[in-house]
């Protein structure tokens, strides 16, 4: 956002980072969405949605992988530190291998979801919780003193973006399957628990902001604040498209309009653009700058 010179590994470093973010929330929120739909979706969609969750799974272990190769070479300055096993070893060393060990973990657990056609066990569940929640061991709030409230906040904050962006794509397959009924279903009661959880998500990311801000000002002054104007004016444009889906298109399809399935797919497909767009730039500020509360 300042005028610096930017570095191949400056645009590698967050790209990586955004798709971690992407793939392993996304796989979290799938298990969460197989649980609470288990009772209301067809055995067909069903398969296909817990296939598309065990490819997460697998994208989310080798993005995470990658993830810490790029890390790697960026401290190196050249593409064969990548595979520096100095460099890795060092990494492995920080938050970012306790991090990684922990995802693992919560992958693992959250694979049993995939392996039988019947509702997430408790165990898969909290493997997603852990995976999802993986990101808070290596993130600014655990440089923080004391860093238990930003941590708890962090953890808060990406169970409901789990929740919220990994259920987009099983919403998408259920689009394709033209049901209406079903998918009315769906919708109302995707949506009955998204509008308590975006309100947690807002609350859990204004309360972290404040810590980590340390001065209202900050917000334009400093480059973090100024990635935190760019991410809120996507999240407001991403509200949008929930409050369509919630208030006008649900209500369509419980009334059986075609239309409205359209309308349904065209929405999902822009809040997963304005999503990726808001997981690029937090991974940007994350990775580029620090919050000015630690300066
Ligand atoms: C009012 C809305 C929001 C606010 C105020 C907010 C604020 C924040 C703050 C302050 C952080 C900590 C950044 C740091 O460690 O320096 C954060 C992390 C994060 N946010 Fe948000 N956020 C909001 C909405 C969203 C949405 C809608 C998404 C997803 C689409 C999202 C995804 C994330 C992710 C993935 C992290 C990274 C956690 C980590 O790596 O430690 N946020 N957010």
């Amino acid at each position: 956002m300042s005028s610096v010179d930017l570095s191949l590994w400056d645009v590698a470093e967050p790209v990586a980072k955004a798709l971690t973010y992407a793939v392993t929330l996304g796989a979290a929120g799938g298990v969460m969405f197989l649980g609470y739909t288990h009772a209301i979706v067809a055995d067909s969609d069903r398969r296909r949605i817990r296939r598309l969750v065990g490819v997460l799974l697998v994208l989310s272990a080798l993005a995470s992988g990658a993830r810490i190769a790029v890390t790697a070479g960026s401290m190196s300055g050249d593409i064969a530190g990548m595979f520096d096993r100095v460099f890795l070893r060092m990494i492995l060393q920080t938050g970012e291998g306790r991090a990684l060990a922990i995802r693992v973990a919560g992958l693992l657990l959250a694979a049993l979801a995939v392996c039988a056609n019947r509702r997430p066990s408790a165990l898969a569940l909290l493997g997603a919780i852990i995976a999802a929640t993986s990101f808070a061991w290596a993130g600014h709030a655990q440089a923080m003193s004391p860093s238990t409230l930003p941590t708890l906040l962090v953890c808060v904050h990406l169970l409901a973006v789990a929740f919220w962006l990994g259920a987009l794509a099983p919403l998408l397959v259920l689009v394709r399957d033209g049901d209406l009924s079903r998918m009315a279903a769906v919708t109302a009661r995707f949506g009955a628990v998204a509008v308590f959880l975006v309100g947690v998500l807002i609350t859990a990311g204004l309360g972290l902001l404040w810590i980590l801000l340390g001065e209202l000002s900050n917000m334009w002054t400093s480059s973090y604040g100024r990635y935190m104007v760019l991410k809120l004016g996507l999240v407001a444009s991403l509200l949008g498209f929930a409050a369509w889906n919630k208030w006008s298109l649900t209500p369509r399809l419980l009334a059986r309009e075609v239309s409205a399935a359209r309308g349904l797919r065209r929405s999902i497909m822009c809040e997963l653009f304005l999503g990726g767009l808001i997981l690029l730039v937090t991974a940007t500020l994350t990775t580029l700058t620090g919050p000015p509360a630690l300066q």
